[in-house]
């Protein structure tokens, strides 16, 4: 008898990274589909992180989650990148394939899977993106790509949210009818979904965002997770909004698209994200 294959050695590499719940969502996945794995944390020094994710692989590891700071640099650091990573300008998935380092940014798809979930997949839908960093350019071909009829992004910053339109112009020019940006003022108007892919949600303060923003029915999405409401979802039910949901089913969505990267089978998600709501509000 042919003794098992030992279990291949995944992480999520970044710095902080002790809060991270991707271990806990990988290794549900890892029992529900009967995939043996060994899933840690590897805290990068900040200055190090090329050397962390080359000793990581040289030693054996299969394939590596990036979390913050690092997805700018896995995306540099990558031999190959997915369309995805590349619009994404950052890459959240790394392993490695006959000798070489491959880079995705599963992001994107983890979102577009919980608006899914939601019931308020992007087909024909008028958006609000609201952010113009990492975590909203990251959303902006997926958005686009689902077929949303207008995608308006703004960003307290203005010239940020220019900032995105122009990668859309070198790179999907197909999609500029249905987009525009500006400033957070310029939000004016009625969607069906508003999406919050600002860090504001870290500090107490929502975005500075004008009342009236929300359709009968619209959908309030923070790209942030906490055991309680966040003060974008605060916001979004006192201006109206018919559905207001948190990332973690995002976090879980873009965990499920990594291990079907590295698995080659897709786990289901919502046992998994059920089991971390409730470890999360016990904790
Ligand atoms: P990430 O990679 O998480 O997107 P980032 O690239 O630093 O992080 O981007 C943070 C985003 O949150 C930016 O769009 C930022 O707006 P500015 O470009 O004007 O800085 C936005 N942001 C952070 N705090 C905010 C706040 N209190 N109100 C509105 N926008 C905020």
């Amino acid at each position: 008898m042919t003794p098992p294959a030992p279990a291949k050695r995944f992480a999520v590499i970044g710095n902080p990274v002790a809060h991270s719940r991707s271990p806990f969502i990988h290794q549900a996945f890892g029992m529900q589909t009967g995939i043996p794995l060994h899933y840690d944390r590897l805290l990068s020094p900040l200055d190090q992180f090329a050397a962390t994710v080359r000793h990581f692989f040289s030693q054996g590891g299969s394939g590596l989650n990036v979390t913050v700071p690092f997805k700018e640099q896995a995306f540099e650091l990558a031999d190959t990148l997915s369309e995805r990573a590349r619009l994404a300008g950052a890459a959240n998935t790394l392993w490695l394939h006959e000798g070489r380092l491959h880079g995705c940014n599963t992001d994107g798809v983890g979102l577009l899977h919980d608006l899914i979930r939601l019931g308020h997949a992007p087909d024909g839908k008028r958006i609000l993106l609201v952010g113009a960093g990492g975590a909203a350019r990251g959303a902006l071909l997926p958005l686009l790509n689902a077929g949303c009829s207008k995608l308006h992004i703004v960003n307290r910053t203005a010239v940020k949210a220019q900032a995105l339109l122009d990668i859309l112009r070198e790179h999907r020019p197909d999609t500029l009818a249905r987009v525009s940006g500006g400033g957070l003022e310029t939000a004016q108007g009625a969607y069906d979904c508003v999406i919050n892919a600002t860090s504001a949600s870290l500090g107490s303060l929502p975005p500075d965002l004008p009342e009236g923003l929300y359709a009968p029915g619209a959908l309030a999405y923070d790209m942030m997770y906490a055991s309680t409401d966040t003060p974008f979802m605060k916001q979004a039910r006192k201006h109206g909004a018919s559905v207001v949901a948190d990332g973690l089913g995002m976090l879980v969505g873009q965990a499920a698209e990594s291990f079907r990267l590295w698995h080659g089978v897709m786990p289901d998600i919502a046992p998994v994200l059920h089991g971390l709501r409730q470890a999360m509000e016990t904790a």
